[in-house]
């Protein structure tokens, strides 16, 4: 590990920035997101019981048909899901997108699969319905930049298909118009793909709330912290603008917020927030004396701050190959110009029966989990998840995503990474609740995800942890974001109800 992490100075060094021709190549960066699955060289896990959902066997012969919208890095694991664990009851018919570059790399990665040519019809975002008729698609897949999903979600359901949306359903509350009407105009079908919920330790602590352990719930504090790999990422692309992504309390906090009201099993009511951007973009740069720097990370060396597209064949085909269509830059300097979204963030929240929420989100943590605790009227829950410990960084100053995949690897004994769930009741002492494992590790969600959203016709009973979820789950998720965008610009606290989204997200529930 680098001496001298405690200031960006040492970015500065004359040697910094150095030909990469001469270094050794960085571990491949499949996903910047510790969560994420790895490869095969991490610790990979049997699913624990219950929480597998049972499914009917597949009927031979009744396919839904599915086309993606949006082929860039998310549309991969619905893709792979398609095309592999799920090809008996779903068949991938077209691709849409605005780069041509990225759907001819799906169709590339499809025909390695299938071992023939794909030949997946390609279309661009104003041929939509005409997908959609063409194609007799059933369902639309639509993993697009956030700022386009109202419109591609409203047109699908117009056009006759139901939709699978990647979170944030929405932006805005425009957005947020747009697909209800949409729903209550067509009748038809949305679900949300919140993967966080189907984490076998998130579905543990909503069994403790559910079982009354800890009584009833008076307060909940959450901290989640993203680290300076995972956390920067946003800094480097479409999200870094918050006309696209809403900032991070839409972006990623949508997650957060569904937790809390899937776990509570209670509806947001009013919303105060506070936060800045503080870290990233050039002004703080300039204020910590940093001069100038790349304006893209691509060939810079010796820079942990940096993403470089050509060590990574899947980052390099999907962005750095692709650039040529759209100009879309994935690895922008996280300390340029042009950065208007948040990366510190508090909230207060109200929830309807009671229950107040203050949430926190820092996104240039030093290490990546979260810190969970539930107050009750019987007792309190704790939930402390480290996703990575500490980021290491090789010998040429480079982030190191997955150090698990070193040989040399020993891990950090004060901040191992894993998971610990206490339930202390009134009067007693704490007890530690087992959580299951999920399927593939690192917190198991998206497998278990997958198998609902492509089966869930075939479920033998409901859930009872309640996890498939729907747009008003999306709703209720984006409209604490969205009211905490107000309350950031106006200073004042932001009643839900006022925001008028469409429907009342009080009677939904
Ligand atoms: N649940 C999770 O853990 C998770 C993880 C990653 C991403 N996501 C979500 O998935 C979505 C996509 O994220 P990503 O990281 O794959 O982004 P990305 O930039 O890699 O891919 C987005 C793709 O959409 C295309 N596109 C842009 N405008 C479009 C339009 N109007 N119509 C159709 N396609 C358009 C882009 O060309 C690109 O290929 C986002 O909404 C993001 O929030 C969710």
């Amino acid at each position: 590990m680098r001496d001298g992490l405690h200031g960006l100075g040492y970015l500065l060094a004359d040697n910094a920035f150095r030909n990469e021709a001469t270094m050794t190549p960085r571990t491949p960066v499949t996903d910047q997101n510790p969560t994420a699955p790895r490869p095969a060289s991490s610790s990979s896990t049997a699913a624990g019981p219950g929480v597998i959902p049972e499914f009917a066997p597949a009927p031979g012969g009744e396919q839904l048909r599915y086309a993606v919208v949006g082929t860039g890095h998310r549309a991969g694991m619905y893709i792979g899901a398609i095309t592999g664990e799920h090809a008996d009851v779903a068949t991938l018919v077209a691709l849409l997108d605005t780069n041509p570059g990225r759907m001819a790399h799906y169709e590339s990665v499809v025909s390695e699969e299938l071992g023939r040519p794909a030949s997946l019809p390609t279309y661009a975002p104003d041929g939509l319905e005409k997908m959609i008729a063409e194609q007799s698609v059933d369902v639309v897949v639509v993993t697009a930049p956030d700022h386009a999903h109202a419109e591609l979600v409203a047109r699908a359901l117009a056009a006759g298909a139901d939709v699978v949306v990647e979170k944030p359903l929405t932006i805005d509350r425009p957005g947020c118009r747009r697909i209800t009407g949409a729903v209550r105009e067509t009748g038809r079908d949305v679900v949300m793909t919140f993967n966080y919920r189907y984490a076998p330790r998130n579905s543990s602590l909503r069994q403790v709330i559910a079982s009354g352990q800890i009584g009833e719930v008076t307060s909940v504090h959450f901290e989640w912290a993203l680290d300076t790999v995972h956390g920067a990422d946003y800094f480097r692309r479409w999200h870094r603008d918050k006309r696209n992504s809403g900032g991070l309390l839409v972006h990623k906090s949508s997650h957060h917020f569904d937790l809390v009201n899937w776990w509570l099993g209670d509806v947001p009511s009013r919303v105060y927030a506070r936060g800045a951007l503080r870290f990233y973009g050039d002004r703080n740069a300039a204020d910590r004396g940093l001069g100038a720097r790349p304006a893209r990370g691509t060939g810079v060396v010796g820079d942990p701050f940096t993403l470089d597209l050509n060590d990574d064949p899947r980052l390099k085909s999907l962005y750095l190959d692709a650039e040529q269509h759209d100009g879309y830059l994935r690895d922008q300097d996280v300390f340029g110009p042009g950065i208007t979204i948040e990366d510190n963030m508090a909230l207060l929240v109200d929830y309807r029966r009671g229950a107040t929420l203050t949430y926190s989100l820092n996104a240039h943590s030093p290490w990546e989990g979260y810190r969970v605790t539930v107050n009750g009227t019987a007792g309190r829950a704790e939930l402390e998840v480290v996703e990575r410990g500490a980021i290491e960084l090789d010998e040429d100053g480079n982030a190191l995503l997955d150090p698990s995949a070193t040989p040399t690897y020993v891990g950090d004994a004060l901040r191992p990474e894993g998971e610990r769930l206490l339930v202390q009741r009134h009067w007693e002492r704490a007890t530690e609740v087992a959580i299951p494992d999920g399927i593939g590790g690192h917190g198991g969600g998206d497998a278990i995800l997958l198998k609902d959203v492509f089966r869930r016709h075939l479920r033998v009973s409901a859930d009872e942890l309640g996890r498939p979820a729907g747009y008003l789950d999306g709703l209720r998720a984006v409209a604490v974001g969205i009211a905490a965008n107000q309350s950031l610009v106006t200073g004042l606290p932001v009643t839900i109800a006022d925001l008028d989204l469409g429907v009342s997200l009080e009677d939904a529930r």
